[in-house]
């Protein structure tokens, strides 16, 4: 399995192997792989001839420098994943540096406002780091296909966004979301809740699912009501946003309209661990 750490490595090595006509999927990542990855790169592998995962702990997109030193880095773990997965996957791990240049700050984009939704009003700068490393990988690996998951549904349309503004000619393949079996939604920071708090957290999706069932008959206000209340009433978790949006614009909705698309989003502390997760409602 070839893992290469600088970008003029990985550059020679791509440039040796593609053809005209073969196609390089891309799974960008933060390491601490689980089965939610692992679909992504099954994806790439079926759609396309060359997958290339990158694993970076990107700096810039985290608002919290503790979320930022807490993130699990689990590097040997995560190639060997891979390496089962698929012997052929070509893993591009690199230094702050390699990506930065010395100059670990943000470029700063303009994403039409959706940017300005959900993560975006409780994580500033959370999407100028996104949208810098994602360019600059993109850059580098020059891929066909490229995967994210719907779990951070608010970073795939502006993954899109980025893409369609910078006329990058990627396809940008969004995949369902990863669960646990009891419904948690898959995420690297889920290794940092307890066995305990990992079981209650289902308490996020069932919340989700039940909001899907009010939403034919509730109206929006109703909802919101709703799920405060029930995060009120369990000690160990603390909401940070419930939203209703137009899953087009993520414009937070307050009235029903019968021709449009829409999401819950949700961001929950679970003791100081962040979670969040989404649901198509109609
Ligand atoms: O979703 C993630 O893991 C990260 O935001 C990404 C897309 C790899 C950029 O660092």
């Amino acid at each position: 399995m070839h893992v290469f750490n600088g970008k003029a490595d990985l550059i020679a090595h791509l440039n040796s192997i593609k053809t005209a006509h073969s196609t390089i999927g891309f799974v960008p990542t933060m390491g601490a792989l689980h089965e939610g990855h692992l679909a992504l790169m099954k994806r790439s592998l079926q759609d396309t001839d060359f997958t290339v995962v990158s694993i970076f702990v990107n700096p810039t997109q985290f608002n919290n420098p503790d979320d930022l030193v807490k993130y699990p880095r689990t590097l040997e773990a995560d190639v060997a994943k891979m390496n089962q997965l698929n012997p052929d996957i070509i893993v591009y791990a690199p230094t702050v540096d390699d990506i930065y240049e010395g100059n670990t700050v943000s470029q700063h984009f303009d994403f039409d406002g959706l940017e300005f939704q959900m993560e975006g009003k409780f994580r500033p700068g959370h999407f100028d780091g996104v949208g810098t490393v994602v360019k600059r990988l993109f850059e580098i690996v020059k891929p066909d296909l490229a995967y994210f998951g719907e779990k951070d549904f608010q970073q795939l349309q502006i993954i899109k966004k980025l893409v369609s503004k910078y006329k990058l000619g990627i396809k940008i393949v969004g995949c369902p979301i990863f669960r646990e079996s009891n419904q948690l939604a898959m995420s690297s920071r889920n290794e940092r809740l307890t066995p305990e708090e990992r079981s209650e957290a289902s308490l996020i999706y069932d919340t989700l699912n039940e909001v899907k069932n009010r939403f034919q008959t509730e109206s929006i206000a109703e909802i919101s009501a709703w799920v405060s209340s029930v995060f009120d009433a369990h000690e160990r978790f603390d909401l940070e946003y419930f939203v209703i949006a137009d899953a087009n614009t993520l414009e937070t909705q307050t009235e029903k309209e019968s021709n449009k698309n829409y999401r819950a989003f949700i961001a929950v502390f679970v003791n100081n661990v962040r979670l969040i997760d989404t649901i198509s409602l109609n």
